[in-house]
């Protein structure tokens, strides 16, 4: 636990805090002989305004038991705890030690919360209110800042509060999501569709989900759709969760439904990174996670909702 750069400055502090003590007990011994060898009042011969004379009385027994209680009190303090120099002590107390523990005893507190919920069923979990508060201030501290602190997501991050899934809604899948992190990689189709071809499939695209679309447009990009897309997002568009690859053809967009951000997905491709929070959170808080996040859009008992 030593933070000196060497030992010389160990033994250095140790013997200054020692010397010190050494001293100060010589100090009071030494002046009790004046008490003892005068057995009594000693005038000084110091005499001010006629008749003021100096004494030198001995020091208060009550004060040199004090003074000898808070040396021996130094001493054994010295002895238990870290003072000399690197020395431990015997206690071997240290404030990280002690941080340690606090926190042993916090993370026990909680498992002991946690193991209540870990024999339930995650959908049961889902509905229980103290469970659903536990899992919303997990989502505050861990998830918010990316989906949002209501769960509802912005561009480039999903929602979680819909029934709409990029990789699935059911609570192993959640559960595998937080875990171990998912990466959405669409590549980029630049080098076979030029921009105006991936104009006309993009009309088609939203053409899948009925959005207004160019019939001419969308036919004539129909064809690249079906030899160059479907392959992941499926026949009809309808998405591939074992990829991630979203359902073009159910109107919910993470990234946006207009001709231009669709190109841009066909030109220039996605990657998309959700981190894995299996060094972050103990598997309990992912369960807890899981279970709220599933509530979100089973229950009804979404945050803002
Ligand atoms: C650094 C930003 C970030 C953080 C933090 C984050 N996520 Fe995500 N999450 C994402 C992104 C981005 C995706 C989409 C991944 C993709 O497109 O492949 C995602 C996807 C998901 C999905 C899959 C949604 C679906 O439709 O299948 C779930 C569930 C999820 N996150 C839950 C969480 C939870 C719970 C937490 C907190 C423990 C969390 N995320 C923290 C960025 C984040
Ligand atoms: C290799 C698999 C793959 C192929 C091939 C592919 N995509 Fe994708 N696509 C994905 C994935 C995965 C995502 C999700 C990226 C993310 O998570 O951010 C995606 C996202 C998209 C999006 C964004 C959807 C939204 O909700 O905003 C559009 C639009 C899209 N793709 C269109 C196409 C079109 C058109 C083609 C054919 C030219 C195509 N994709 C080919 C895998 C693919």
């Amino acid at each position: 636990m030593s933070d000196f750069i060497s030992e010389f400055w160990s033994y250095y502090i140790a013997a200054i805090a020692l010397i010190g003590i050494v001293w100060c007990v010589w100090l009071l011994f030494s002046q009790r002989k004046v008490a003892k060898t005068t057995g009594g009042t000693e005038d000084t011969g110091h005499v001010w305004d006629g008749d003021l004379r100096e004494l030198n009385n001995p020091l208060p027994r009550w004060w040199m038991w004090m003074f000898l209680l808070a040396c021996i009190f130094s001493l054994a303090y010295l002895v238990l705890y870290p003072g000399l120099g690197s020395y431990a002590g015997v206690l071997k107390f240290s404030t990280q030690g002690e941080l340690a523990a606090h926190r042993a005893a916090q993370e026990k507190m909680q498992n002991e919360i946690y193991s209540k919920y870990l024999k339930m069923d995650v959908k049961q979990v889902a509905a229980d209110p103290q469970a659903r508060e536990i899992g919303q201030r997990l989502f505050l501290n861990y998830c918010a800042q990316c989906h949002g602190s209501d769960a509802r997501g912005s561009r480039g991050f999903p929602n979680l509060t819909d029934s709409d899934w990029l990789y699935g809604g059911e609570p192993d899948i959640i559960q595998q999501t937080i875990t171990k992190g998912r990466n959405g990689v669409m590549p980029p189709f630049a080098a076979a569709i030029d921009a105006k071809q991936a104009g006309d499939v993009a009309q088609y695209v939203r053409s899948l989900s009925g959005l207004s679309s160019d019939p001419i447009r969308a036919s004539r990009g129909e064809g690249a759709f079906k030899t160059t897309c479907v392959a992941c997002h499926g026949a009809g568009g309808k998405g591939n969760q074992a990829l991630g690859a979203p359902n073009l053809a159910d109107n919910v967009w993470l990234y946006g439904s207009s001709e231009g951000s669709i190109v841009d997905a066909i030109l220039k491709g996605h990657n998309n990174h959700m981190p894995a929070h299996e060094e972050i959170l103990t598997p309990e808080r992912i369960r807890m996670l899981t279970a709220y996040v599933w509530g979100l859009s089973n229950t009804g008992g979404g945050a803002g909702q």
